[in-house]
């Protein structure tokens, strides 16, 4: 494609879309759609996405009920125990679980619920619950993770006070990619939650080493503080398509769920709900996504090492390490020079970059442009 071309194309496709934002401030905020990517010749390394494509059993199933998207979910009748078989896959019962489309409306909810105190996040963490409970005027109390970029559990439970309403664990963590100890997390939820609402967002769970850390949904059976948040976004790779789900005690659901809907399943489409269903039965689907992701974190980590970055063991599909000699907005540069989008952040201690794992012939491209930098 000419670059005159690509110009046109970056103009008329966020003109098309209504976005009176610059390509900059798009990636930098909400990433850049994959289609709009490929189109444009960008690698989209900038929104931990599953590069591999939905599960061919969920295609197919979308591609079947097609001709019912007329009907609302209800009246599809292999969709009128969808919350029940999800629920069930999770080992859960439908009184547990509301159906949000994607976690990130989850993560509103919560912001928007647990209000009138303070809330404790890690720094850095993800940033979508910590925003909206700014925005709207909640004070968010935020604990500097480790040396090794690690929830640093003791000094978050020692942050809460009685005024803590919430305390947020992203486990595994973005950006840093790391865990918290399957044990050391399940002491810290007994103990936090005595005081305030634990909210565990296992959006990357999936891609995790369950000898090294495990879901934390055992725990909502009895106690009504612990909250989970799941996503359909990443290993399923359903970004597009707006699936997630929150799982509570029924009591605690009830509660969340009058914010929503009264009946969650509403928010998502059909087609969403289908995709869903095929995609937690195909467990190849799954594995396959996980050994590629494997293959491609282990040459880019290699790569990097190399190269003496010192990048984080991640348990993600995305990798966190500091930049060595780049000063300035490193995004802004590998997007504008080199089509590569992707996060970084300036923080007190230095540039970190957030690379998300996509092919491997996407990362050997990101490995070329970045050894040319030596960033
Ligand atoms: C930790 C974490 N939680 C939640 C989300 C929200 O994802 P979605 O709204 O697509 O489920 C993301 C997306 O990147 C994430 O990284």
């Amino acid at each position: 494609m000419t670059s005159n071309r690509r110009d046109w194309l970056k103009q008329t496709t966020f003109a098309a879309l209504g976005l009176g934002v610059s390509l900059r401030s798009l990636a930098n905020e909400e990433g850049l759609p994959r289609q709009f990517g490929s189109e444009l010749g960008i690698i989209n390394l900038g929104s931990n996405e599953n590069p591999y494509g939905i599960s061919p059993n969920a295609k197919k199933a979308i591609t079947d009920l097609l001709g019912e998207a007329n009907r609302y979910q209800y009246n599809i009748a292999g969709l009128k125990s969808f919350k029940k078989e999800v629920a069930a896959y999770y080992k859960l019962a439908p009184e547990q679980v509301l159906i949000t489309p994607g976690s990130g409306e989850g993560l509103n909810l919560a912001a928007r619920y647990y209000t009138g105190g303070n809330i404790v996040v890690g720094d850095p963490t993800f940033m979508i619950l910590p925003r909206t409970a700014k925005a709207i005027g909640t004070k968010v109390i935020e604990v500097p993770l480790t040396a090794d970029k690690v929830h640093d559990l003791n000094a978050m439970l020692n942050a809460m006070d009685d005024n803590t309403k919430l305390v947020y664990i992203c486990n595994p963590a973005n950006p840093t990619t790391t865990i918290v100890k399957t044990d050391a997390l399940k002491s810290f939820c007994e103990e936090a939650s005595k005081k305030a609402v634990v909210l565990l967002d296992e959006a990357y769970m999936d891609y995790a080493d369950p000898t090294e850390t495990q879901t934390m949904l055992p725990l909502i059976e009895k106690n009504p503080n612990i909250i989970i948040m799941r996503t359909f976004s990443k290993i399923h790779a359903m970004a597009g398509l707006r699936m997630g789900f929150i799982a509570a005690h029924p009591t605690t659901i009830e509660k969340l769920g009058a914010d929503l809907f009264s009946n969650t399943q509403f928010c998502t489409s059909s087609i969403a709900q289908i995709a869903a269903l095929a995609s937690i039965k195909d467990e190849a689907h799954r594995n396959e996504s996980r050994i590629k992701n494997a293959a491609a974190r282990k040459y880019t980590i290699d790569e990097l090492k190399k190269m003496n970055y010192n990048v984080a063991n991640s348990h993600t599909n995305f990798l966190f390490f500091q930049l060595k000699n780049f000063k300035g907005d490193f995004a802004k540069e590998m997007l504008d020079k080199h089509n590569i989008l992707l996060r970084s952040y300036e923080r007190a201690d230095g540039n970190y970059c957030r690379v998300s794992l996509g092919t491997i012939d996407e990362m050997k491209q990101f490995m070329k442009v970045f050894k040319e930098k030596n960033a």
